[in-house]
């Protein structure tokens, strides 16, 4: 039966895949089009949101960029995260990582912000059934708990630097031994021009190790640079780091 089907269909291979070729352009133009105005309508008119929808990156902004940073920090947390292990995301935005990246090889997520908007957007768009949303402000109220890994990424910028040394023991208090965290920001611009959240821009890697060498024996921290873009990236703990000679997941000659 199935094969007699397959048959039938070879025939019609050619303007089936004219149809869905046709379907699939017109929506992706759609949906560009679409998180354009999402874009435009939550960004251009004030007040600036806390945090940024990443739907808007993939539907929309990357195609027209060509720029990978927006996706670099999934990646690049990814890589520290233990596998079934329990992970904690501070400032986690709109869900988008800790369900893409995360979700996906932790047992188990709790991802915080401090913004109800984030926490609802995360809840309706970026769900699993192993991810738990808390509204919290980690600057006084971090979720409990130990945790393998505990994930920042593209937030520590949103902090004093006073707020970040303050923020640090209790994250360090989270981690079981050998925990590592991970995460991301961005460097200050030559300008010194920053978004109105911004409390604080790095101006360079040493700027942003300074806040972690204190609590941890192991820090890596590293850059990548695009154009008008230029991110840093974190890895610390007491334990091994990606890349690290012993690390579990390489072999070097
Ligand atoms: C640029 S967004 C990053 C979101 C997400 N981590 C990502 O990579 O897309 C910064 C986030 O930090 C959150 N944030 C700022 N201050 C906070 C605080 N005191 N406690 C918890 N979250 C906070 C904001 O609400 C926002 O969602």
């Amino acid at each position: 039966m199935k094969k007699t089907i397959i048959k039938i269909l070879k025939h019609f291979k050619k303007p089936l895949v004219w149809l869905a070729e046709l379907e699939s352009t017109l929506a992706a133009k759609w949906s560009s089009a679409a998180h354009r105005r999402l874009l435009q309508t939550s960004w251009a008119i004030p007040p600036t949101p806390e945090f940024f929808d990443h739907h808007i990156d993939l539907n929309h902004l990357w195609e027209k960029s060509r720029l990978p940073f927006w996706l670099e920090r999934g990646i690049f947390s990814n890589l520290a995260l233990k596998r079934g292990g329990k992970m904690l995301e501070l400032s986690c935005g709109d869900g988008f990582n800790a369900r893409n990246f995360s979700s996906i090889v932790c047992e188990s997520v709790t991802a915080c912000d401090f913004d109800k908007k984030a926490i609802a957007t995360a809840t309706r768009k970026n769900s699993a059934p192993n991810i738990t949303y808390v509204l919290a402000d980690i600057r006084n109220n971090m979720p409990a708990g130990k945790y393998d890994n505990v994930v920042w990424d593209t937030a520590i910028e949103h902090f004093t630097p006073n707020e970040i040394e303050q923020i640090m023991p209790e994250i360090k208090h989270r981690l079981t031994p050998g925990g590592i965290l991970s995460g991301s920001t961005i460097i200050e611009q030559e300008t010194g021009e920053k978004l109105d959240t911004h409390e604080y821009e790095f101006k360079d890697l040493d700027d942003l190790k300074r806040f972690f060498t204190p609590f941890f024996k192991e820090v890596t921290v590293f850059e990548t640079i695009y154009p008008g873009r230029h991110s840093l990236y974190f890895w610390a703990s007491d334990g091994k780091v990606p890349f690290q000679d012993g690390w579990e997941h390489i072999v070097r000659s």
